[in-house]
């Protein structure tokens, strides 16, 4: 086998302690912010049909187009997700009435086959929320609030909320329209992708982040301006509703968002600790439609990966969240093994982390074991302190040592 045969697959990172303890952090905040708004979890399969990514996110985006992983192994085309709404919206719809009106979250890999660099992962996670129902720029606002108050609940600051939108579905065609006409004079600055969209899916030229066409896209109106006033009246009152709860936001009216299943409200939360890959998140309003009725909803991603990023740009790491170290049980003596395995079973019955040396080994050796576990408190006991019922108790902060009867060691250990 080659040489990095224990590495994970390019893009994809095994994740292990101190790191994993701010990932339990995350995860644990998110479930009490999603709880406190009324979302439920739901746990949706990696892989689904390709047409349910094809059909939602659309089939000239570059994640369907180009970043899919997908294989058909017998009569259906099959793919790993490369995000959370297609397959949760898949899953909505398919509970009928009750599926319209939910709110749900998910804590899941994702999986795009892009070019690995910081920041940019071929097995991603993120955290989401889906929440279904007819438009409402109250819904939308509210959608945003509960994604701050997540950030909030991380203790990350900094991040910085850009808002958009994508109009009515009405506004579609004017809004192509009206971008070709303004790109018109200036598809030789175009790459070849962008002259190709135009046609396509002019949107997606708004969005290509080749420098040169980001310079004509400057120059050039934003879809905003072709749109009806149905589509700025339901944006004003997104902004309304977001100002009245205090949370800051800035208009980019062209921020397109790389999902063609948006339409009104769209976001992307950024944050400077991240460089090149800046965006910490993204969302906003769609409709998705697989069978025959369109399910409108609003939601939000967050990856985990570049809020870690950006976390730990703020000084929060995870040794910061490892669990409290415990106890360790000293055993001299083969009776005091036994005895000791009794005690740990009684320590870890009440919840207590206890670790302890399973081969008879010197009190040095166990000594220093019980150092690299991290443990607070550290008990001794051998023939002598057996027959007494008792146990020397070591507190590894201060190094003080007392004599204890063995019911005030659990007592203690409790109460700690
Ligand atoms: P997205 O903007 O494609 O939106 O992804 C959301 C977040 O996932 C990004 O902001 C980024 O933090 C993370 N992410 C995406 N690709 C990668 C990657 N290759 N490596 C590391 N992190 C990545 C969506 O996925 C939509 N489903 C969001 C949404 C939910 N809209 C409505 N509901």
């Amino acid at each position: 086998m080659a040489s990095n045969e224990f590495q994970p697959l390019q893009g994809m990172s095994d994740i292990q302690a101190p790191e994993v303890y701010l990932w339990r952090m995350m995860e644990e905040r998110a479930r009490a912010v999603f709880a406190s708004y009324g979302y439920e979890e739901v746990r949706t399969p990696v892989l689904e049909r390709l047409s349910v990514f094809q059909r939602s996110l659309g089939d000239t985006t570059d994640v369907v187009k180009k970043e899919m992983y997908s294989f058909t192994p017998s009569k259906h085309a099959l793919a790993m997700r490369p995000e959370g709404t297609a397959g949760t919206i898949r899953h909505l719809a398919g509970r009928g009435e009750e599926g319209l009106g939910a709110r749900v979250f998910y804590i899941a890999p994702m999986f795009r086959y892009e070019r690995p660099q910081a920041g940019r992962k071929r097995q991603f996670h993120q955290v989401g929320v889906e929440a279904t129902g007819e438009p409402n720029p109250l819904a939308d606002a509210e959608c945003i609030a509960l994604q701050k108050n997540l950030l909030d609940a991380w203790g990350l600051a900094g991040a910085r909320i850009q808002v958009s939108t994508r109009g009515e579905p009405s506004d579609r065609k004017p809004v192509a329209e009206g971008l070709r006409q303004a790109l018109q004079p200036h598809v030789a600055a175009l790459c070849e992708d962008c002259r190709r969209r135009i046609e396509e899916n002019v949107l997606r030229v708004i969005d290509c982040k080749n420098e040169g066409c980001a310079r004509v896209v400057d120059r050039i109106p934003s879809p905003l301006e072709f749109m009806g006033p149905a589509a700025r009246d339901y944006l004003e009152r997104v902004m309304q509703a977001l100002s009245a709860m205090g949370i800051d936001v800035v208009v980019n009216p062209k921020l397109i968002r790389g999902l063609d299943y948006y339409v009104h409200t769209v976001w992307e939360i950024s944050h400077a600790a991240l460089g090149a890959q800046d965006a910490l998140a993204g969302g906003g309003r769609y409709e998705i439609a697989l069978g025959r009725k369109a399910v409108p909803g609003v939601g939000f991603a967050i990856g985990f990966e570049r809020a870690i990023m950006a976390l730990n740009a703020c000084g929060i790491d995870g040794a910061q969240f490892a669990p409290p170290g415990g106890i360790w049980l000293v055993s001299l003596g083969e009776a005091a093994l036994v005895e000791n395995m009794k005690l740990a079973r009684d320590l870890r019955a009440r919840g207590i982390r206890c670790g302890m040396e399973l081969d008879a080994k010197s009190m040095k050796a166990q000594m220093r074991k019980a150092d690299r576990a991290g443990a607070e408190m550290v008990v001794i006991r051998g023939d002598e302190e057996i027959a007494k019922g008792t146990a020397v108790v070591k507190n590894m902060a201060d190094g003080t040592q007392v004599e204890l009867a063995l019911e005030n060691v659990l007592r203690d250990a409790q109460a700690g």
